[in-house]
């Protein structure tokens, strides 16, 4: 008899200790924003070395927050990389700014040798993201930053995990966002962070978290209902307890892809830097057969991204220039199954599929 195989592309990483930590928490009778949402908030911050931590519900909200601290307005413009998820382009877009695209290198970052270039008086923030959790260069970006004088956002939804020279990624922007969405190493299902060492702004993000409230029904500008309940927070706190783990293991199974894999390439990773290993990315000149041949074969993939975020539909009123290593990247780059329940098996009918792919 054939057996039908199925591999997904990712499962969410839930554990017998988180549906413990939810159940607690339902007997509590409080399930909204309370204890278990300032723990998570604390232990991330202090995971992170950063001063503050306020958790919201996905990581879009963190982002259209982040945005509204930094006091992003109507024509201001925020620098993105030009190939990333599209919250990161649409958190500017709520807040009424100008997109501004960079390439990328071959890291499938930011090419930080493009950004000066874009800068006008009207740049009023660099957003920049870990594409799968590989670290940007933060030295360059924080050194441009100071230079022109305009904020650092990361948008870290991808890189909760990683370290760029010993420095957690989430934590090297004036204002840093990461999320907990189902896929994540990190998963609350929904959910989401900002973190920042300034008082002003952890104050600000706070009250636009709630209603923009800034005492008890004390509503002095526009806020929204952005928070996180403490029943998933719960499942927050109780999967930090295995994160070391979970990432170790991921790390594991990237090493094991990478030294069996053939004729594949990868994106390069900067010295003295920590993958979280988010996405596991190849590169591959005849991606859309490959690709098709590994879903017939039931290995489930994401093509992350199919097209660089200026040439979506939204976002092509602004500007019809060509970024060709994003388009490059977008062209050829598949995301393999990662996660804790993959075994060794699946890996190994993995690495064969695409090892006896022919061309
Ligand atoms: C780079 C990036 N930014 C923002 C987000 C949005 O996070 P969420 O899905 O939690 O709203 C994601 C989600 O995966 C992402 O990959």
């Amino acid at each position: 008899m054939v057996k039908f195989v199925q591999i997904p592309w990712a499962i969410p990483n839930f554990q017998k200790e988180d549906k413990n930590a939810l159940l607690r928490v339902i007997k509590s009778n409080w399930l909204s924003m309370g204890n278990e949402v300032k723990k998570f908030e604390e232990r991330l911050s202090s995971y992170l070395r950063i001063k503050y931590s306020i958790a919201v519900n996905n990581g879009t909200a963190a982002l259209d927050i982040a945005l509204k601290c930094i006091g992003i307005k109507n024509g201001d413009e925020v620098i993105i990389p030009a190939l990333t998820y599209i919250a990161t382009g649409n958190a500017v877009l709520y807040n009424q700014g100008t997109p501004v695209f960079v390439d990328i290198d071959d890291t499938l970052n930011i090419d930080t040798s493009l950004i000066e270039e874009k800068i006008t008086d009207k740049t009023k923030a660099i957003m920049n993201i870990d594409l799968g959790g590989n670290a940007s260069n933060y030295n360059k970006l924080l050194e441009i930053a100071k230079r022109y004088d305009i904020p650092l956002v990361v948008d870290g939804a991808q890189s909760f995990g990683s370290e760029y020279y010993n420095v957690k990624c989430c934590s090297h922007g004036l204002i840093n966002t990461t999320s907990f969405h189902a896929a994540k190493i990190l998963t609350t299902v929904e959910g989401g962070m900002i973190f920042t060492n300034d008082k002003k702004m952890n104050m600000l993000a706070r009250t636009i978290r709630n209603q923009g409230d800034v005492a008890k029904f004390d509503h002095q500008f526009l806020g929204n209902n952005y928070r996180m309940i403490d029943l998933l927070a719960a499942m927050g706190n109780s999967q930090m307890n295995r994160f070391e783990g979970t990432l170790r293991k991921r790390r594991k199974k990237v090493d094991y892809y990478r030294d069996y894999l053939k004729n594949v390439e990868y994106p390069r990773q900067l010295e003295n830097t920590i993958n979280s290993n988010f996405f596991f990315l190849i590169l591959t000149k005849n991606r859309d057969r490959l690709n098709h041949h590994l879903n017939e074969n039931g290995i489930d993939t994401r093509i992350t991204y199919p097209l660089p975020i200026n040439e979506q539909p939204l976002f092509r009123k602004y500007g019809k220039e060509v970024f060709p290593m994003a388009k490059k990247i977008s062209e050829r780059v598949i995301s393999l199954p990662l996660h804790q329940s993959l075994t060794r098996t699946e890996q190994d009918y993995i690495i064969k599929k695409i090892n006896k792919f022919k061309e």
